[in-house]
């Protein structure tokens, strides 16, 4: 989806460089003094938001679109051609309600209760020194179970399927090299084939959850084999490893902080402020992208029409106009906290959040119930790319 990027060019983001990977922090809060409205001299056509209030503002504005105007070279992303993340208002509205409804807050809660089930399980199989792989065995698996209840499909093979995932994900970034593309194109080869495999069994076999009630849509006409097909993918591949880094940075805020994991188990009332802290800090999804259909204007900067619109939600969410101390964790912040980016804004905003957090609360309740303590067990290995702040492996220890 974006051109790649050359290497001569001084650059206040330089997106391939593992240092700003590993922790872009220190150029956001360059880029968001110096060029709030700031164009991307590395990628063709592209312009970054990088404060809060524009993101806030800009990022929903009407004028923009999904739609991605000629200039923009195909990539294996291109592959979805109707569904919601290409649609724009009105056909977007309408396929997001099929979605939707499967994921209110009731449904969220009943389909999390298969996360539990698989934390409970992880703590049961712990050895005498309470050592545990938490991003996998405490976030992944047990968040795919709860995908896996709405779906109504098996529960098997996903820890292969989150890995293309992440590889399907750079393809989204900012400089992404032949090699990465063909990665991306490896991943969506892969994820594409597992979602055809799983519509063939409930065609053959149904049973309850959202696929099987979308393939009678599909027979009633009121849904294209394409928006099943697609729509599968977006909800069985792309969305549970960003709820499981989501989690896991929870867990390893908890190790860290040991008064924070104390202060969610004795004080529920405090629940809903560690969560928005936790989510904060932790932005799964670095940036979101939209084209410009006419001018617009951003703090006088003229953005022409057909351009590509990268807002970094990750830079809005330590935005010190906005959060005091900004790479601080403080769960006191709460009101001020509860606003941050991490599941988007407007129209196109996460349709995966209200599972993800009754799959993070679900973690950590069971946790906290039988667990006394969580200590870090080794360093974490991370797994950034510019578009994913990503987990390979969470060491921990768990004292029950
Ligand atoms: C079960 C887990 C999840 C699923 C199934 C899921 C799925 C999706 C889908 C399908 C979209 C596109 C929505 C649209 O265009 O209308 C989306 C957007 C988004 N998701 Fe999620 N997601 C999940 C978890 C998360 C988590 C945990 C985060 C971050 C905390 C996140 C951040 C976002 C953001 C920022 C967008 C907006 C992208 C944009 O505006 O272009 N997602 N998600």
């Amino acid at each position: 989806m974006n051109a790649h990027a050359t290497t001569k060019v001084e650059s206040l983001l330089p997106w391939a460089n593992k240092a700003f990977r590993d922790n872009p922090y220190p150029w956001y809060d360059v880029v968001r003094s110096k060029a709030p409205v700031y164009k991307d001299p590395l990628v063709e056509n592209t312009f970054v938001i990088s404060r809060y209030d524009d993101i806030v503002k800009y990022g929903k504005h009407p004028s923009l679109t999904m739609k991605a105007p000629d200039w923009v070279p195909k990539s294996p992303w291109s592959l979805f051609k109707d569904s919601i993340i290409v649609r724009d208002p009105p056909e977007h509205t309408d396929l997001r309600r099929r979605s939707n409804k499967w994921f209110t807050p009731k449904l969220a809660n009943q389909w999390a209760e298969a996360t539990a089930k698989a934390v409970n399980s992880a703590i049961d199989g712990l050895g005498p020194q309470g050592m545990i792989e938490a991003f996998r065995n405490l976030a992944l698996i047990p968040a795919h179970h709860a995908m896996c209840s709405a779906l109504g499909l098996p529960t098997e093979g996903y820890d292969t399927a989150s890995a293309w995932m992440h590889d399907a994900m750079t393809g989204l970034g900012s400089a992404v090299t032949a090699e990465e593309e063909q990665r991306c194109q490896a991943a969506f080869d892969y994820l594409s084939d597992r979602v055809r495999y799983y519509l063939a069994m409930r065609r053959a076999s149904p049973e309850p959850g959202m696929t099987a009630s979308w393939i009678e849509e599909v027979a009633n006409g009121e849904m294209t084999e394409q928006q099943l097909f697609e729509g599968l993918l977006l909800f069985w591949a792309t969305g549970t490893p960003n709820a499981a880094y989501l989690i896991t940075g929870g867990l390893e805020i908890f190790a860290r902080h040991p008064d924070v994991f104390e202060l969610w188990k004795t004080s529920p009332d405090k629940h809903q402020a560690i969560m928005n802290e936790i989510t904060r800090l932790h932005t799964p999804e670095i940036s979101f992208t939209r084209f410009t259909t006419e001018e617009l204007e951003i703090r006088g900067v003229k953005i022409p029409p057909k351009m590509l619109v990268r807002f970094m939600i990750a830079s809005a969410n330590r935005d010190p106009e906005v959060f005091k101390d900004p790479h601080k964790v403080d769960v006191t912040r709460s009101a001020e906290a509860g606003n941050h980016l991490s599941f988007g804004v407007g129209a196109h905003s996460c349709p995966g959040m209200i599972i993800s957090l009754a799959e993070a609360n679900a973690v950590f309740n069971t946790i906290a119930k039988r667990v006394k303590r969580i200590e870090m067990a080794g360093e974490p290995v991370y797994a950034h790319n510019d578009r994913s702040a990503a987990y390979a492996r969470l060491p921990l220890r768990l004292v029950v």
